[in-house]
């Protein structure tokens, strides 16, 4: 296994991913799979590629050199918000699932927020059923502070949000 930041050569193997992701997974994520696969393959690299200014890195995570899973850590800029980063989009391929991938792709970008200067607690939203996602990040230390009702509408369904939050300097 090998986590590191991805690169603009990374591109189509992180759109095919993040296609499969919206389609197999779609109370996970608030994007659709129409608005991946509209993007051309720079866009999707313009993307991926760490920010100029700090402000986004995608992490991913890769078996045997093919990638497997991603999460991006999102630092506002705002001075009064530069205390927290949040993590977004977290995925791992379902073949490659309870193999431990998840856990160190969270771990790598904790490491990540904590190594930001400035960066002090770190957020994330959860579908509120999310059994699996909500026991990895708990196991990590999240805890939760609250819920949004409705923060999805899937087919005419409401999907409510749970909030979680990590503090890095106890
Ligand atoms: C959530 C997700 C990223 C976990 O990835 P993973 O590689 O399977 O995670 P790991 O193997 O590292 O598991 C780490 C811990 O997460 C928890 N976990 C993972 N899958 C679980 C499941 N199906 N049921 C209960 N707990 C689960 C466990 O606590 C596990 O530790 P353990 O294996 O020692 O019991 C993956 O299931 C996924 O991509 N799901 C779909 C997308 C998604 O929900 N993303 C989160 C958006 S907020």
């Amino acid at each position: 296994m090998e986590i590191r930041l991805l690169d603009r050569h990374d591109a189509p193997a992180y759109q095919a991913l993040r296609l499969q992701a919206l389609r197999d997974s779609p109370h996970a994520f608030s994007a659709s799979p129409e608005d991946e696969a509209g993007r051309s393959l720079d866009e999707v690299a313009a993307r991926i590629v760490p920010a100029a200014d700090g402000s986004v890195r995608m992490l991913g995570v890769f078996d045997g050199g093919v990638l497997a899973g991603f999460v991006a850590v999102i630092h506002p800029q705002r001075p009064k918000l530069r205390h927290g980063a949040e993590l977004a989009g977290m995925y791992v391929a379902p073949v490659q699932r309870r193999r431990g991938f998840g856990g160190a792709l969270l771990q790598a970008a904790i490491a990540h927020a904590r190594a930001i200067e400035g960066v002090r607690q770190l957020g994330l939203g959860v579908g509120a059923s999310n059994v699996a996602a909500k026991a990895l990040y708990r196991s990590a230390g999240f805890v939760s502070w609250g819920v949004q009702p409705r923060a999805l509408r899937i087919d005419g369904e409401f999907h409510d949000e749970e909030h979680l939050w990590l503090r890095l300097d106890d």
